[in-house]
């Protein structure tokens, strides 16, 4: 019998996946203990949130201040989405109302309300010709392009080593390919790049994106646009870590047929990609599967966040566009995301190669496995407890002693998936291995993990330097 393109997809992603875990499993052996469990049955996962994360992908929404107050409101955000974007509550309105006084009441409430409930946070947006307040709107030149920087700076600098993601730049190019005419625009072409620089100097820890609407469709001339200037900052080592399409299917538009081709295309540049904030005219199922399956075609397509919780919390409401109802019913597109996303395929299974990992529950406050290794000289000690905890995951903080100079390897058991981490620098050799090194914020930092039906801790190293 032919296979079908969903086991082709799915035995392709488990061979790539497959070669991912080996490697790291193969770098780790030599500096610490490796502990890798069968994961138990394929059980499909039933949030949006878990099933992303089984992919090491995050699913995320809009989620409004004003709206915080309404359980219903909360109860869905919550159980659904491991990712968070401010909908309005960071951008330039929001956070400097007037010139060099800054307000982060609403950007904190959000981003307090999401690291409680085990989600990451998306930063948006720092330099946007929209929503300014009205003393930027009425600056331009030098005095603009100054106010530009010191607004990054000191916005990056409140939430430093906070944010997942941030969107540096929105919106800044027209349909036709060339840049938007605007006061930003006019203070000098590189503006662009000068918020790019600012912004990594401002915080390393967190990943720079530049985000905009209509750039979804690679026959079009502002997607062409969008990805010249990436390959030219790419090329000229201007800081930029990801692409936001804001896939908005809405007011007149629909998912195109070269989405996928779009998506890899940025990817291939060395970006990470996302779909930042989906909406779709009556929420139309086959065109949330199709843009759900182009993500989960693509390696480097990170995650997907919808503009909203339910249709009428939308900015475009009339339309329907969202994955619940007005009255907190699924509908039938979420029952299509969903599935698109679970058959993107659970954790691989590997073959345990050492002794079981001991089963601790994350309410066991007994401390669970330390490695101090002493490469260099020094030594250090990570140990483990128990955070907070959900239906499908749970918060470990972590505390190191000994050396200030200190990497950690923390290694997953599959399918567990770390979801969210905090107070340190995060890079990723493979989605069950994560190496945490020190972001100025200390010595005790966490993680958020996406059990996927496996409660089991990860186990650590500490090497010092
Ligand atoms: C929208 C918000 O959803 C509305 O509440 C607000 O009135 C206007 O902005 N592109 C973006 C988002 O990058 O910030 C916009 O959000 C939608 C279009």
């Amino acid at each position: 019998m032919a296979e079908s393109s969903s086991d082709l997809r799915r035995r392709r992603w488990w061979r790539s996946t497959t070669t991912r875990v080996l490697a790291g499993v193969a770098t780790l052996a030599a500096t610490a203990t490796v502990l890798v469990t069968a994961p138990g049955a394929d059980a499909a996962a039933s949030t949006l949130g878990a099933a992303a994360a089984q992919s090491g992908r995050y699913f995320g929404t809009a989620i409004a201040a004003g709206r915080l107050s309404n359980s219903a409101y909360t109860t869905i955000a919550a159980r659904e989405f491991n990712m968070v974007t401010p909908e309005n509550e960071m951008k330039p309105d929001a956070t400097e109302p007037n010139q060099n006084q800054f307000n982060f009441s609403a950007g904190d409430q959000v981003y307090n309300w999401a690291i409680s409930h085990g989600s990451r946070v998306r930063g948006h947006t720092l330099a946007w010709h929209g929503q300014q307040p009205g003393w930027m709107q009425s600056m331009g030149g030098s005095a603009l392009r100054s106010a530009m920087i010191n607004h990054i700076q000191k916005v990056m600098a409140h939430y430093q080593g906070k944010l997942a993601y941030w969107d540096v730049v929105n919106e800044a190019y027209n349909e036709d390919g060339s840049r938007r005419q605007s006061n930003l625009q006019g203070t000098g072409n590189d503006w662009i790049e000068v918020a790019f620089r600012t912004a990594r100097a401002a915080d390393p820890s967190t990943k720079l994106c530049y985000n905009d609407y209509n750039i979804d469709n690679w026959n079009y001339a502002k997607t062409q646009g969008v990805y010249r200037m990436v390959q030219d900052f790419k090329s000229r080592g201007v800081p930029i870590d990801c692409v936001g399409l804001q896939a908005h299917f809405t007011g007149g538009s629909s998912v195109p047929s070269s989405l996928q081709t779009t998506i890899s295309s940025f990817a291939a540049l060395g970006v990470d990609v996302a779909l930042t904030e989906v909406d779709v005219t009556n929420a139309n199922t086959s065109q949330y599967s199709a843009l759900t399956q182009a993500c989960m075609n693509v390696a480097r397509c990170v995650g997907i966040t919808v503009w909203g919780v339910r249709d009428s919390d939308s900015w475009r409401s009339s339309e329907s566009p969202l994955l619940f109802d007005g009255n907190g019913n699924k509908k039938a597109a979420y029952n299509s995301v969903l599935n698109a996303l679970n058959a993107a395929g659970p954790g691989p299974t590997t073959t345990p190669t050492t002794p079981t990992t001991p089963t601790t529950t994350p309410t066991d406050t007994t401390t669970p496995t330390t490695t101090p290794t002493t490469p260099g000289g020094g030594s250090c000690t990570a140990t483990l407890s128990a955070g907070q905890s959900w239906g499908d995951r749970y918060n470990l903080n972590v505390s190191v002693s000994g050396s200030s100079s200190w990497t950690v390897t923390m290694n997953v058991p599959s399918p567990e998936r770390i979801s969210t981490t905090w107070n340190i620098n995060a890079t990723w050799p493979s989605s069950q291995v994560l190496i945490a090194t020190p972001n100025g914020s200390g010595n005790n930092w966490g993680v958020t993990i996406m059990t996927n039906g496996n409660w089991t801790w990860p186990s650590v190293s500490c090497s010092a330097s």
